[in-house]
């Protein structure tokens, strides 16, 4: 691998973020704020780890995948060690696992990154021995989101809580959420806002409900087979489906690498019921895609980068999403927001309702370079990197000025920035 010179001190700056927030088999997001392993945060820090240290790239994906319930679902923290640092902490989610975890998942890349991992890998046989222990757990994992958070076999997987969407307070999530009541939530403390700007993060009538949500599911044993029919709040979300299909799509490719028909097959089958039942959730009008409550059996009307997502996966008339990338990009100096700037909702500054997160550049970036719309894909990783170079490495960023916001020092922000960097060089 070749890095331009001018790059090379971004490349250093940014390994040494990740192997400073190593903690031997894991990486925590960033030292204080968040203390524990996170899913999808794992995953994409290993396309980070890939390029300096391939054996421990994988060994940050086998750490989650060691921590896989037996019903199959990968859960979005593993509480490594004691931290009250954080809330909610392991006695809140009650899980009653081995090693404390909470009860609820995130994002699926892990079957992208595996596929990342495994075809680009300098290490043939490592990789070799390494992904095939992994395949089947990862199968395991998406037969769960089908089995358990699409009992009615409609092709689309719901979540049940905003947080398994990965973008915890989008205005995606109002109208749901406000369903949700907040009766009974036991006295708490949060720890969030002793890290980081109360106005940079969510407020506290979300926190109530995602509470609420936390304290049904617990009250219900954290049976899988109960959870969606019971649940207050059950979106499907275009996000996190794109991501599921993109996943599934590279299992199957993964797994006819490895010789594993059978896998293969299964996540062939997977994706042409997604990707045909997909379409419902487009949005003429918008020109986005959009999530759809399965509560009240509506699409909902909120414009955020969830709805633009599905690129990664070659979903959607790709023109006509990339406009409306253009459009949002024409009224800040950094893109991609999480929200469309002309909704009177957004937030420029506070989390996922407004600023701009490297993981979702990237991803947007990834898909329309495969879909061949390299001029698109070119302008997100410029202002990945313009933001990177005015700001440093950021949980989130202000797409109106590029100023930083959350927390620093931030695992996921630089190995993107490693993997952007590298990306056609290897
Ligand atoms: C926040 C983000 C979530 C991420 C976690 C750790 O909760 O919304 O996507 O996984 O922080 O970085």
């Amino acid at each position: 691998m070749t890095i331009e010179p001018g790059d090379r001190a971004l490349f250093d700056n940014a390994e040494a973020i990740l192997r400073d927030n190593d903690r031997g088999a894991y990486t925590v997001p960033t030292k204080g704020l968040y203390p524990f392993q996170w899913n999808w945060d794992s995953c994409l820090t290993a396309l980070g780890q890939r390029h300096f240290d391939e054996a421990r790239a994988w060994t940050e994906i086998e750490t989650l995948l060691a921590h896989q319930w037996p019903d199959g679902m990968v859960p979005h923290i593993v509480f490594h060690a004691p931290d009250d640092g954080y809330f909610p902490g392991p006695a809140v989610w009650a899980t009653d696992r081995p090693t404390p975890t909470s009860g609820i998942t995130q994002p699926p890349v892990l079957g992208f990154v595996l596929l990342r991992l495994f075809a680009e890998a300098n290490d043939k046989v490592l990789a070799r021995k390494r992904a095939s222990a992994l395949l089947p757990k990862a199968d395991h994992w998406h037969r769960w989101f089908y089995a358990s958070r699409d009992p009615a076999g409609t092709g689309l997987v719901a979540i049940l809580h905003p947080w398994e969407s990965g973008r915890d307070n989008s205005i995606d999530w109002d109208e749901a959420l406000a369903r949700v009541p907040t009766d009974g939530v036991a006295p708490y403390q949060r720890r969030d806002t002793q890290h980081v700007d109360a106005a940079e993060r969510p407020t506290q009538g979300e926190y109530d409900r995602y509470l609420w949500l936390v304290q049904k599911f617990r009250s219900l044993g954290w049976d899988n087979s109960k959870l969606h029919d019971a649940s207050a709040f059950k979106v499907v979300d275009p996000g996190f489906n794109a991501i599921l299909i993109r996943s599934d799509e590279a299992l199957g490719e993964l797994a006819e690498m490895l010789g594993d028909d059978e896998i293969a097959a299964a996540a062939r089958g997977r994706v042409a019921k997604a990707r045909a039942a997909f379409l419902q959730l487009w949005s003429e009008k918008d020109g986005q895609f959009l999530c759809y409550d399965r509560v009240v059996e509506k699409l909902g009307a909120s414009c955020s980068v969830g709805g633009l997502l599905p690129l990664l996966a070659g979903l959607g008339d790709t023109d006509r999403l990339v406009d409306t990338v253009h459009r949002w990009r024409g009224k800040v100096a950094f893109g991609v927001p999480s929200h469309d700037p002309s909704d009177p909702r957004f937030e420029p500054k506070r989390y996922w309702r407004g600023p701009c997160w490297l993981v979702v550049n990237h991803m947007l970036a990834d898909g329309l370079a495969r879909s061949g719309r390299l001029d698109a894909a070119a302008e997100i990783v410029a202002d990945s990197l313009g933001l990177i170079r005015k700001s440093g490495f950021a949980e989130y960023y202000d797409p109106r000025d590029g100023s930083a916001l959350g927390g620093r020092h931030f695992t996921w922000t630089a190995a993107m920035v490693v993997e952007l960097l590298s990306a056609g060089r290897a």
